[in-house]
């Protein structure tokens, strides 16, 4: 799968968000190295602490099924509108949290692509996302 194929289907994945409470959808797409996509949302929580962002749920989904090696994650995300609708407007980068959990699995050339709505990308490596990143090595 190409990257804009993947940030479309980040942005479907905002549709899932479950978010009663901050109202803003995050969407992932993860691509491993197997060449299978695997999607996350951002799932919220009433006592808030327990929410897992888009990229985790993508991450977690795939590790839970045996899958530890991959290339890309696309993520997009923004408020909801009145209407209902997400408006994806600005980039919307990963979390330090998502950032530590990527490094996990990911290598220093992992790819982050990121979209806003007038169709522009920002991609950059996991390592300029999280430079000097912690390991037990
Ligand atoms: N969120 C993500 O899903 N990914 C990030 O990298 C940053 C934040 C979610 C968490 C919460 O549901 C909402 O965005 C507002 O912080």
């Amino acid at each position: 799968m190409n990257y804009d194929d993947l940030v479309k289907t980040a942005i479907e994945m905002t549709k899932k968000s479950y978010v009663p409470y901050s109202h803003f959808h995050v969407g992932a797409a993860l691509l491993d190295k197997n060449g299978k996509v695997w999607t996350g949302c951002n799932i919220e929580n009433a006592a808030f602490g327990p929410s897992n962002c888009a990229e985790r749920t993508a991450v977690f989904k795939a590790v839970s099924e045996g899958i530890l090696e991959f290339e890309a994650i696309a993520v997009v995300g923004g408020p909801e509108a009145s209407d209902g609708k997400v408006v994806i407007d600005e980039f919307c980068p990963p979390c330090g949290v998502c950032r530590q959990v990527l490094s996990e699995f990911c290598t220093k050339d992992f790819k982050v692509i990121l979209a806003n709505g007038k169709g522009e990308q920002k991609i950059f490596t996991l390592a300029q996302l999280l430079p000097e990143s912690f390991s037990l090595k």
